[in-house]
């Protein structure tokens, strides 16, 4: 069994954690973690009592196989201070930060590091993890993370260049979706229904939805032409999206990227005064 480390356990790292728990890829008492604000760290302590919190970054490192980051881009470097930035081979880093990206981290650590990029669905067992080993890591300890990986849900290898767009579909994603579909229920709410039954109503659809073009393959058009007969209701409220989603859509997709590319050069900056 591996030790596994977590630094920062806010909504990703508790996660993460409780899926792995959940899914039993880990015992608790394999799990070794640290967060800045101690509180949080205790929350998880009590749900599960075997776990071992640290507050020594260095003691948590050398106790641990695999340890994931799961602080914002802008802690990084706090983190770093204290771990320091050399990581024996022995060691697989597992950033879930957004940035900096991993051919950046690669200039600032010396180890071995992989990149993820999950979602906060995974909790559930289903989701998108997007994925980037770094330089160096061996097929040995690919085999290391792969169980990790397989309870989250699908995992993809991608290039880190096409992080923005498959994020945005897989990480921002449920966000999105969930405005959305929000929004459908909103509607229906405006409109005399009452809040519950129309968030509920959406829900079940929306779960409904994505179990549909799952179990029977189907693309999307397909299953727009299955409910969408030509003369009827859903046909004309299609029209209407069609009018404006696809533009909505690259807007949000552009919005996000000058975001991420914001962070990215904050962030080169702030290594770089180092
Ligand atoms: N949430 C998502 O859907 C999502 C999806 C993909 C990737 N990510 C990435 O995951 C990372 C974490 O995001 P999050 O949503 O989990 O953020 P979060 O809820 O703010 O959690 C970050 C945690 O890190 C702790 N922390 C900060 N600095 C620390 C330090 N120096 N040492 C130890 N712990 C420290 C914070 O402690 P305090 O309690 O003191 O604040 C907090 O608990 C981000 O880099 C983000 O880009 C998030």
């Amino acid at each position: 069994m591996h030790k596994v480390g977590f630094i920062g356990t806010g909504s990703m790292g508790s996660m993460l954690i409780t899926r792995f728990l959940q899914s039993d890829s880990v015992r608790a008492e394999d799990i070794n973690i640290l967060n800045r604000t101690q509180e949080k760290a205790l929350i998880l302590k009590k749900r599960y009592p075997k776990i071992q919190i640290y507050t020594d970054y260095q003691k948590l490192v050398a106790a641990s196989d695999l340890i994931f980051i799961c602080v914002k881009p802008n802690d990084l470097q706090s983190v770093l201070s204290k771990t320091g930035t050399v990581f024996s081979p022995d060691k697989l880093l597992v950033s879930t930060l957004l940035a900096p990206a991993l051919s950046e981290l690669e200039k600032i650590i010396e180890g071995r590091i992989v990149r993820i990029y999950p979602s906060v669905t995974q909790i559930t067992g289903r989701g998108v993890t997007l994925l980037t080993w770094g330089k160096g890591v061996e097929q040995e300890e690919k085999e290391k993370l792969m169980p990790y990986l397989k309870v989250l849900g699908k995992y993809y290898e991608l290039p880190e260049n096409l992080y923005r767009a498959a994020g945005d579909v897989t990480s921002c994603g449920p966000a999105f979706m969930a405005y959305m579909i929000g929004s459908l229920a909103k509607e229906a709410e405006n409109q005399g229904i009452p809040s519950q039954l129309a968030n509920e109503m959406a829900i079940e659809t929306m779960h409904g939805t994505a179990l549909l073009l799952e179990e029977q393959q189907l693309a999307f058009q397909d299953l727009i032409k299955r409910v969408a007969t030509p003369g009827g209701c859903t046909a004309e409220g299609i029209k209407v999206l069609t009018e404006v989603m696809p533009m909505t859509i690259a807007h949000v997709f552009a919005a996000t990227y000058h975001k991420d590319e914001a962070i990215q050069k904050e962030l080169k900056k702030m290594f770089l005064q180092e």
